[in-house]
């Protein structure tokens, strides 16, 4: 094998989709290996069919558990996997559990590994994805950063500049501009939920941070319902399965403005961000999906390790106190939108290829702005 390529997660198949097609396209030996971490068919499959990957080589089934017990167990099985596959080039993508564990094992053994969406940071270490992005941009022998800001963060730390930091653009604006339009074309959604273009707002919440603790959770959905209210919109929530589970075990009630739904496929998901008035989120992708679609979002964090997209104007952060929430939401319906994307040109997934050797270079050539 000469790439082996390991995912596990709902961002990392919608974001690796594009560097599977652009392995396909140059005819490369190449394998999949999905750890597992996400398996309900709503998080997985359905990306794997709707996006028309081929099924994994390799799926480690090592699903949910405690932080060490699931990357630990990851890492074991990977090791297996890349032992048997012998691969030249282990990539992994973002921030997730599976990421630290595909980069640590593969670190260890005889091949180079190369980190996709490297160099970000919120520089703070209570989340689990930060530990998660800094130790696996330091297992690497190619950082992929998306932005020249990202690229800035691993020089302070001291990697290797020549040799392992790279800005590539981000693979997610590949994907979007794959499948935008094919969003637009088939996708129901509006439809089926009754919902106007641009007569409503869109809502995710799935992090831990915020799920994981009632009170956050709650004074979030209180901020957006308030929102709501005051900008009689309606709120649409494709329910992640951690933050269903935490409504139930917390006994949560869903306010009134908000509808809860399924999370969502690619393309009826595209849809709902194209046409929102306003994306209200605490998601990583989704802040970078909105600023590359023209979409105002708020983001309901304390930190973003996604700077660029409040500094184009397309984004800001409003924490999860209701009174910012209405105030920052409000704020974000008044401004102008017509930024410029700073995550690249779409052809990520071909610079990535080309700047490992690996298959005929595409010439995609440097990423600009
Ligand atoms: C993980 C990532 C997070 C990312 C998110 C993408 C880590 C530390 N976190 O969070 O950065 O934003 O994926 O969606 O890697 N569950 C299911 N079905 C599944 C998967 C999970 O029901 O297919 C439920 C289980 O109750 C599980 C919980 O969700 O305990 C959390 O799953 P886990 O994989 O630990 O993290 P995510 O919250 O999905
Ligand atoms: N997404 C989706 N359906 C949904 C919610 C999100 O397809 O119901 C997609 C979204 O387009 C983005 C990715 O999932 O590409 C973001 O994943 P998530 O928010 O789970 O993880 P994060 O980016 O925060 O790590």
């Amino acid at each position: 094998t000469t790439v082996t390529i390991v995912l596990g997660t709902r961002p990392e198949i919608i974001k690796l989709a594009p560097v599977i097609d652009a392995c396909e396209e140059r005819e490369i030996a190449y394998s999949v290996v999905h750890t597992g971490q996400h398996y309900s068919e709503e998080l997985d499959t359905v990306f794997f069919d709707q996006l028309e990957l081929p099924a994994p080589d390799h799926n480690l089934g090592v699903g949910s558990g405690s932080q060490s017990e699931q990357t630990g167990a990851m890492i074991r099985e990977i090791e297996t996997v890349l032992l048997d596959e012998q691969p030249e080039l282990v990539l992994v993508q973002g921030d997730t559990n599976s990421v630290l564990a595909g980069a640590i094992a593969a670190s260890k053994l005889d091949c180079e590994v190369g980190h996709v969406e490297a160099g970000l940071r919120s520089f703070d270490r209570t989340m689990p994805e930060e530990v998660n992005r800094v130790l696996a941009d330091h297992a690497a022998d190619y950082c992929f950063a998306p932005t020249e800001q990202a690229a800035g963060y691993l020089r302070e730390e001291g990697i290797d500049d020549d040799d392992t930091i790279h800005v590539t653009g981000n693979t997610i604006v590949d994907a979007v501009m794959g499948y935008r339009d094919l969003a637009a074309a088939k996708s129901d959604v509006l439809g089926e939920l009754g919902l106007d273009a641009g007569d409503f707002c869109l809502l995710t919440a799935h992090r831990a941070e915020n799920v994981d603790d009632r009170e956050r959770f709650e004074s979030l959905l209180d901020g957006v319902a308030r929102f709501a209210r005051d900008a009689d919109l309606d709120v649409v929530y494709p329910v992640h399965p951690r933050a269903n589970e935490r409504l139930a075990a917390f006994d949560l009630a869903m306010p009134d403005e908000i509808t809860p739904i399924d999370a969502q496929d690619f393309l009826d998901f595209l849809r709902l961000e194209s046409t929102a008035t306003l994306v209200l989120t605490d998601s990583g992708g989704v802040q970078e999906e909105t600023c590359i679609l023209g979409t105002p979002c708020v983001t309901l964090r304390d930190n973003t390790e996604r700077p660029e997209t409040v500094d184009v104007g397309a984004n800001r952060i409003v924490g999860v106190a209701a009174d910012g929430i209405v105030t920052g939401a409000h704020e974000a319906l008044s401004q102008q939108n017509g930024w410029e994307n700073p995550f690249g040109d779409g052809h990520s997934a071909d610079r990535i290829l080309d700047i490992a050797g690996i298959g005929s270079a595409a010439s995609v050539g440097e990423v600009h702005g």
